[in-house]
Order: C-alpha cells, then sequence, then structure tokens
C-alpha cells in the first residue's frame, strides 16, 4: 500500500517535470552518472582482460582502461562499436564502429572521425594498459550515447586513416557499456 502511494507520488512528479519543459528534448531518458564496459576475451585470446570507465566531466567524457595480458609493448586499435552485443566468438557482433553521425573513420582528435573512434592503446612491458583520456565526441546521453553500445579492443594498430576501420584487425577484447555505480 505505501509502495503504490510512493509509485503514485513519482509519477505525479514525474509529469509535472515533463510539463514543465517541453523544450528539452531527451527530458524523458536517464542520464547515468558513470558507465562500465567489463572486456572479456574474444575466442582464442584467454587471459587478457579489462575494464572501461566512463564518467562525465564537464563537458567531456573521461575514459579510463585497464587490461592485462596483453603482449608486451604492443599498440592495438579501441573503439566503441554499434551493438551491445559481444555474443559472437569473435566479437563482430558488435557490428562496426559506432558512427551516429555518418562520418568516416579517423582518429580521436579528428573532427571528422567516428564517435567511436578512440585510437590506440599502448600496453607496457608487463602487457598492461594503464589509460585515461577525455573524449569530446562521446556522451552519457542522448544521439551520441554509448550506453547499450560494446567497448572493442583489437589485435593490431589502427592507422587512423584507413577506411572504413584503420586496419585494426582483429578483436581481442569485447565488453558491452552499461551504467555503473556512481562514484
Ligand atoms: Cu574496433
Ligand atoms: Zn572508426
Amino acid at each position: 500500500m505505501i509502495r503504490q502511494i510512493v509509485i503514485g507520488l513519482a509519477l505525479v512528479a514525474g509529469l509535472s517535470a515533463c510539463s514543465a519543459d517541453h523544450s528539452a528534448a531527451h527530458h524523458h531518458e536517464i542520464q547515468p552518472g558513470s558507465l562500465v564496459a567489463h572486456l572479456n576475451p574474444t575466442a582464442g585470446n584467454e587471459g587478457i582482460q579489462g575494464q572501461v570507465m566512463f564518467h562525465q566531466t564537464g563537458d567531456k567524457v573521461q575514459v579510463t582502461v585497464h587490461i592485462e595480458g596483453l603482449p608486451s609493448n604492443s599498440t592495438h586499435g579501441f573503439h566503441v562499436h554499434e551493438y551491445g552485443d559481444c555474443s559472437a566468438p569473435n566479437g563482430t557482433s558488435a557490428g562496426g564502429h559506432f558512427n551516429p553521425s555518418n562520418m568516416n573513420h579517423g582518429a580521436p582528435y579528428d573532427a571528422e572521425r567516428h564517435v567511436g573512434d578512440l585510437g590506440n592503446l599502448v600496453s607496457n612491458s608487463n602487457g598492461i594498459v594503464e589509460y585515461e583520456v577525455a573524449d569530446s565526441h562521446l556522451a552519457m546521453s542522448g544521439a551520441q550515447s554509448i550506453v547499450g553500445r560494446a567497448v572493442i579492443v583489437h589485435a593490431q594498430a589502427d592507422d587512423l586513416t584507413s577506411q572504413p576501420v584503420g586496419n585494426a584487425g582483429a578483436r581481442v577484447l569485447c565488453g558491452v557499456i552499461g551504467v555503473a555505480k556512481s562514484l
């Protein structure tokens, strides 16, 4: 009974908030504080694993990466792909690069790039990646939202120019981006 009243009040509050703000295009959308993707190895890459966190910081999204088990001193293409589906043994179920604005593939610092183009990760002598970057194309909500997409780490370097995917080769890690517990 009490729970029904609380839900009723929440609905009324939600409705009044909506009627007060018809201008905001995405005002029904939840904007999470943090997102997380646990990266699991594709077939044949057991032993590699990682995690990526995403946090809104001002008008940018802070991307924090930890990966272990890679070959030492190696470079790996790193992207957000279109579908949050890592079910295929080779990771191809995640589709192509997340590209809602229909641009060409590029480097993270290019104006012309896929939203998902995060460039490369470089492992240290122990095969570990610790990397952090603030990106201005990723978003936590709206048309460029990465919620429900996938993070892919590739076997090879992204050359940042070849179309449509930078020639980064096979997919070694895949993780679906979901809502994280906020810090
Ligand atoms: Cu990729
Ligand atoms: Zn791309």
